[in-house]
């Protein structure tokens, strides 16, 4: 496993990390089997939100570690709040202050890493969100701040009343769902591949260091579920056949690596729940693809380059 220094704090954490979305209809010996492999594979890093499951994601996990307390030190947790199921969202001090300590009850954890807000709140106060952030760091329960699904106006309108860094902006992206990446390469050209529709995020990311993690990068949309294997993406599927054979790993593998080879040093959110998934994905991070290898896997994928 490769690490980084994770820009603007003092962890050096794993290429790719564990998302906890989908654990939680599993066991907690199915979850403790799951995170015991990740940390074999050199994963330190697992991502939680209070949402996930209901709640349920990080009860289990907290449940792993109360059986095995030895492994928190191994870890670097985050998670993220301000969803509320049924469609709002709330960046309000007490909300997110009241987010944390459930969450941080749930995992068994007295703190918890990095905090992420997990989706934009139209009537967000960033005042107010500069406060709930002073308040959890004094009290040592979050020691960083990010944000997820965000525009860069939004950071910074955050960043202009916060003292905290933003260090990671959480973000749908993969082969399939490339569209910070998309209007870049099609910049000032008619068709609608060229439409901005996230202000410049991928650029405005790297030119303050905040870390992108892509999240669901082999998944079509929630609607199509998986591109891997879909008869809809087959020509993708092809391609990344075709690497798979030459890279001798598995066809997720390639479409994680497409994703690292990107020189932002981004850090990819791996969702799956299967001990057999997790091990063919880690192994894209022992492959650099070509620059040729890139494009042929963007254009497989239906984007038209000029
Ligand atoms: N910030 C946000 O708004 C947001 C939104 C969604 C997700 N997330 C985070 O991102 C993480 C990943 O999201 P995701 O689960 O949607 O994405 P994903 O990693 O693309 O997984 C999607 C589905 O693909 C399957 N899969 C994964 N790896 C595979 C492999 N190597 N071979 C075959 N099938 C594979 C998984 O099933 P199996 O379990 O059977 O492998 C899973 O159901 C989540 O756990 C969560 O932490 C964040």
């Amino acid at each position: 496993m490769e690490y980084f220094d994770l820009p603007h704090t003092d962890l050096k954490v794993s290429r790719v990390a564990l998302g906890c979305m989908r654990i939680a209809n599993k066991s907690v010996e199915e979850v403790e089997e799951l995170v015991k492999t990740a940390l074999d594979e050199g994963i330190n890093f697992f991502d939680h939100a209070d949402i996930y499951g209901g709640g349920k994601s990080e009860e289990i996990f907290g449940q792993v570690l109360s059986r095995n307390p030895e492994l928190r030190k191994q870890m670097v947790i985050q998670t993220k709040c301000a969803i509320i199921p049924g469609k709002r969202y709330d960046f309000s001090k007490e909300h997110i202050i009241n987010s944390v300590y459930a969450s941080l009850e749930r995992l068994q954890t007295d703190h918890v890493e990095i905090l992420l807000l997990h989706r934009p709140d139209a009537l967000c106060d960033p005042k107010e969100v500069a406060e709930a952030f002073d308040e959890l760091y004094e009290s040592g329960k979050v020691k960083y701040f990010g944000v997820s699904n965000h525009t860069p106006f939004q950071i910074e309108l955050l960043q202009k009343y916060t003292k905290h860094p933003i260090i990671i902006n959480q973000l749908q992206l993969s082969i399939v769902h490339s569209v910070m990446i998309d209007a870049g390469l099609n910049m000032n050209m008619k068709e609608n591949w060229a439409q901005d529709k996230d202000g410049g995020v991928l650029d405005y990311c790297r030119l303050k260091d905040i870390t992108i993690q892509p999240w669901s990068v082999v998944q079509a949309s929630w609607a199509e579920g998986t591109f891997l294997d879909n008869p809809d993406y087959l020509k993708l599927n092809n391609v990344m056949q075709r690497l798979a054979d030459e890279y001798h790993v598995t066809k997720s593998a390639i479409a994680i690596a497409w994703l690292l080879r990107h020189p932002a040093c981004m850090q990819p959110i791996l969702g799956t729940t299967s001990i057999k998934h997790l091990r063919e994905s880690v192994a894209a991070c022992n492959i650099k693809l070509t620059r040729q290898e890139w494009y042929d896997l963007y254009l497989a994928s239906d984007k038209p380059l000029p």
